[in-house]
């Protein structure tokens, strides 16, 4: 039988009056506590058994509904809460936890579920890539990325060219609260992990279909942004640059891994156009006050009026849109950013 609850079917084939005996009862409420209760926490609080057992008793406990997984997840943009609570149900597949990824395939619309695209915490951005790099930003083939934009055998001389970017984008959040504030700006999303780049490409894909003439403006590429950003970006292209909640490699050592360094900020500086914006959020005070440093030095470089941060409509969604930023909220926890703009010098 469809199963419309979202609850373990154990919980929801119950006849009701199984319920009348108190300690059913109770038993019946702590199953259906624990069929809303996050997965990992799941098999963490697992009484009786090893990790092992617990996982694999997971396994056979059916998925949330898709409408209740809407009202858990708070990440998600209003488009895409109507696309879920909408959806088709229970129908969407679990996939397994195969070697591509969960072999999950989405079907037209349908939202991909982060769970089938588990990602190691972390990459290491000095690390040799093996994904294709173009040779220069000519070499950027961007009706693959926007396909409204460039339609086939249109030339793209008078084309538009991406604006704004937003590095180091993990799962999306930014680009899709964007990509409707600014519905006639070409932005991409640049990010270092596979699993997390198809998950974002997956997502975009679902929201164009299932929002017909809207999303069209953004997309994402795989690649190492601290190693490629000129290969993607000629000289002064950009009037936006995101840098949200980046990873703070906290020990000395490994600073030279931070996405904003002076070095880097020359590289930025040359992609970003005079009077384009730099975004800069975190959540470790360490590692703002860094940002703020660097681009305080910086020559090409300057800090922006608090009034007019605060008239910039784009700074809410520096934690509001951001998944990253979404959890510090939750967690109650503080936030430093840094805004600055790409100023002009004499010589240039
Ligand atoms: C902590 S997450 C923040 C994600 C997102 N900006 C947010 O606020 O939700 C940092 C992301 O930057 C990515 N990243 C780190 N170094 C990178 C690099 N050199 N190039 C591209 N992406 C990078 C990581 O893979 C990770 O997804």
């Amino acid at each position: 039988m469809a199963q419309t609850t979202g609850l373990p079917s154990r919980v929801a084939a119950q006849p009701s009056s199984l319920a009348s005996s108190p300690k059913r009862a109770a038993r019946l409420a702590r199953a259906a506590r624990a069929a809303f209760r996050p997965r990992h926490r799941r098999r963490l609080v697992s009484s009786s058994g090893t990790r092992a057992a617990a996982a694999s008793r997971s396994r056979e406990t059916p998925p949330l509904s898709r409408l209740a997984e809407a009202c858990l997840s708070p990440s998600l943009s209003p488009d895409e809460a109507v696309l879920i609570a909408g959806g088709d149900g229970p129908a969407m597949t679990r996939g397994g936890d195969g070697a591509n990824g969960g072999g999950q395939k989405q079907g037209a619309g349908k939202l991909p579920r982060k769970r089938f695209y588990r990602a190691r915490a972390h990459s290491n951005p000095l690390s040799d890539s093996h994904f294709p790099i173009p040779i220069s930003p000519d070499e950027v083939d961007l009706s693959q990325h926007y396909p409204r934009y460039f339609p086939a055998g249109e030339g793209d001389a008078a084309a538009p060219r991406i604006r704004f970017a937003d590095v180091g984008c993990g799962f999306g959040g930014l680009l899709v609260g964007l990509s409707t504030l600014f519905p006639d700006t070409l932005m991409i999303g640049m990010e270092l992990r596979d699993k997390v780049t198809e998950y974002v490409k997956e997502r975009i894909l679902a929201l164009r279909a299932s929002n017909p003439g809207k999303y069209d403006n953004i997309s994402v590429v795989r690649t190492n942004s601290m190693k490629y950003i000129p290969n993607y970006f000629r000289k002064a292209q950009l009037s936006k640059m995101f840098f949200l909640f980046p990873d703070p490699h906290f020990k000395e050592k490994n600073h030279r891994r931070r996405v904003i360094s002076m070095q880097l900020l020359d590289e930025y500086a040359y992609v970003m156009e005079v009077g384009g914006i730099i975004y800069t959020i975190t959540d470790v005070e360490e590692l703002g006050e860094w940002m703020r440093s660097c681009l305080e030095k910086h020559p090409l470089f300057e800090a922006i009026p608090e009034e007019e941060i605060k008239a910039d409509p784009v700074v809410k969604l520096l934690s509001t849109a951001t998944e990253e930023g979404q959890k510090v909220a939750r967690n109650g926890g503080q936030t430093f950013q840094a805004i600055f703009r790409r100023i002009s010098l004499q010589e240039e």
